[in-house]
């Protein structure tokens, strides 16, 4: 066993998500069998009791490779040393309100926790934003830390891509592990462009197994809207699941890919797709060597084109209504 632990920082620690990602972090989903753990939890400080409580759990739980709990209220502490971090905490939405509205509340936690990462994480830091609305969220917290490479900022597509997985794994009638290089470009909003241009079932096309009326009527509509319905169903927004995406996604991140399949992450953008620099969107990736990679030199057609434009359009008015929070 490797004995040295990942020091892994989760924020919101108290709240929904957490609930269910810090179990499945202390378990080995996420680092592995061989790895052990050490969790930093960030709460504000009202919420730190009720962190102990979680904290007690995780110990209840004698997991063999959870090394210890910290708990704070101050982002310094929480990511000194640290070489993940889950940036889940912030309000969730109401039923009815787009995930955009939330910046006003949100917007201003990621500048100070941007900024506490540049000056105390490990070098080899990776954080996946999840707290909406999540790609602009993680462009402030990229902004506030220069010395971090921007690519190791990301926010959370996961939960999108397996949603289309599970819509189309239904619709077609394939468990979702055989279905590959579905895309979701753009950002976690209802203006998302799930694509199924690339994505193949043992080497043949979706497109050709699915009725292109039903993908453009049913599917694109029912994944992008997918958080909607779960707040309508639920009464509360996505825990578990997105928990499972975040598990997904840092998983894929530290070990890899495996050869020729891509994933949807959001990284700040480097110019190409024609999403502007530095807007944070989703783009088909692959995991090699602990790296994010994007996959590159895709030829879009008119319909992708138009779908990643939208997302553009948005992003551009969420970075111009934050524009004070960027640095
Ligand atoms: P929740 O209200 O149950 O928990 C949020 C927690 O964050 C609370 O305990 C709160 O005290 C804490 N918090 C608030 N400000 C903080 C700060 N500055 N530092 C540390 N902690 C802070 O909410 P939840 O259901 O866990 O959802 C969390 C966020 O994740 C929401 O914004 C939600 O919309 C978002 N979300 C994103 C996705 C995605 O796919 N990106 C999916 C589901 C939910
Ligand atoms: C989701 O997609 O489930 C989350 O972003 C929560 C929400 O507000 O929809």
């Amino acid at each position: 066993m490797n004995k040295t632990p990942v020091k892994v920082a989760v924020t919101g620690a108290a709240g929904q998500i957490a609930y269910s990602l810090l179990f499945r972090i202390a378990s080995g989903s996420v680092f592995g069998p061989e790895t052990p753990v050490e969790l930093n939890l960030l709460e504000i400080t009202p919420a730190l009791h009720a962190t102990e409580g979680v904290a007690m759990e995780l110990f209840d739980s004698a997991f063999p490779l959870l090394t210890g709990i910290n708990i704070t209220d101050d982002p310094a502490k929480a990511f000194d040393g640290a070489n993940a971090a889950f940036l889940v905490g912030a309000k969730p939405r109401g039923k009815g309100e787009e995930r955009s509205a939330l910046l006003g509340a949100n917007g201003k936690i990621f500048g100070p926790q941007g900024a506490a990462l540049n000056d105390h994480a490990a070098d080899d830091i990776k954080v996946l934003v999840v707290g909406n609305p999540a790609n602009t969220n993680t462009m402030i917290a990229a902004s506030h830390a220069k010395d971090i490479p921007a690519e190791r900022f990301t926010a959370m597509m996961r939960l999108d891509h397996n949603r289309s997985l599970s819509q189309l794994s239904q619709k077609i009638g394939v468990p979702t592990t055989e279905i590959k290089n579905m895309i979701v470009w753009g950002n976690h909003s209802a203006d998302q462009f799930p694509d199924i241009t690339y994505a193949t079932i043992a080497g043949e096309k979706v497109s050709d197994k699915v009725d292109a009326a039903w993908v453009e009527q049913d599917f694109i509509p029912r994944v992008a809207k997918r958080g909607a319905e779960i707040i309508e169903v639920r009464g509360s927004s996505s825990a578990a699941s997105a928990a499972a995406a975040a598990v997904d996604h840092m998983r894929d991140w530290v070990t890899g890919t495996p050869e020729g399949e891509w994933v949807s992450v959001a990284l700040p953008s480097d110019g190409s797709y024609g999403i502007d620099e530095g807007l944070v969107a989703g783009v088909p990736c692959y995991a090699k060597d602990g790296e994010w990679v994007r996959v590159e030199g895709l030829d879009l057609s008119e319909v992708q084109r138009a779908g990643i434009e939208r997302n553009v359009k948005a992003l551009r008015e969420e970075r111009d209504a934050v524009k004070d929070l960027l640095v």
